[in-house]
């Protein structure tokens, strides 16, 4: 069944790629952009620190890091997309600090990496299609060093006033229409709503990342509510 879960969410990204970044500005009025900047600027490592975004997707993170924090550091991207790997290939060989970016295709549930590698370990948008993020997050911790943190960006739903409304309305009916006529691809901006609509409140996710081991656990609501950015650290135990 994961295995299953695994290939569609995968074929899905592979298809949605060409027209991913555009879609993103366009749904989120450009505060997909802003996100991530603030997820990055949250960041704390040594100077020479290795850091890790897991579902890098097209590389906005990866590039954002070395746009913040110079290229004393070193990022590596993973992502199991092909196609989304390509189009951040294709960026990061624009950049003139872009070889400080290294990116490799897999699985973030079966990281090729040694444990206790990275200084600091990034996921933004990710960890949603992500069915089980238990064991996501405890390879996460795996690869950190002590005192390495872990940041996880995510969509959320709004759960005051008048927004939940609206959003459920903009999520259900206008977006998977946009999405389907600039990506030709109903079926992921239908499975978009409902991957936000079934993510753990707060609460619930923060729960999950104390269980796989993280500590001193913090989230910062973003937009009213709209995306949420959670922080934890890899401690002695
Ligand atoms: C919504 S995109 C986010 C991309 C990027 N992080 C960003 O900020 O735009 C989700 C990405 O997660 C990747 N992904 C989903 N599940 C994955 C998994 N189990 N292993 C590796 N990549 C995964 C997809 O291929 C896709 O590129």
């Amino acid at each position: 069944m994961k295995n299953v879960e695994l290939r569609f969410i995968r074929e899905m990204f592979d298809q949605i790629a060409p027209r991913y970044d555009l879609l993103n500005r366009l749904l989120s009025c450009r505060q997909d952009v802003y996100w991530r900047r603030m997820m990055v600027s949250e960041i704390k490592v040594p100077a020479g620190g290795l850091l890790l975004d897991v579902a890098c997707g097209t590389g906005d993170v990866a590039i954002e890091i070395i746009r913040q924090k110079g290229s004393s550091v070193k990022v590596c991207g993973i992502d199991f997309s092909t196609s989304m790997l390509m189009l951040a290939r294709d960026k990061i060989r624009d950049m003139h600090d872009g070889s400080n970016i290294h990116l490799l295709s897999g699985n973030a549930l079966n990281l090729p990496f040694k444990a206790e590698t990275f200084d600091a370990l990034t996921i933004a948008f990710g960890i949603r299609n992500i069915v089980d993020k238990l064991s996501a997050l405890q390879v996460f911790y795996r690869t950190l060093t002590t005192g390495g943190m872990v940041l996880v960006l995510e969509l959320a739903f709004p759960e005051k006033g008048l927004l939940p409304a609206f959003y459920h309305f903009y999520f259900r009916k206008i977006l998977p229409l946009i999405g389907a006529l600039f990506s030709k691809n109903l079926i992921a901006y239908q499975y978009l709503p409902c991957s936000v609509e079934s993510f753990p409140d707060p609460y619930s996710f923060a729960a999950i990342m104390r269980k796989a081991g993280f500590q001193d656990i913090r989230w910062k609501k973003l937009a009213l509510g709209i995306a949420v950015l959670y922080v934890g650290y890899k401690k002695k135990p």
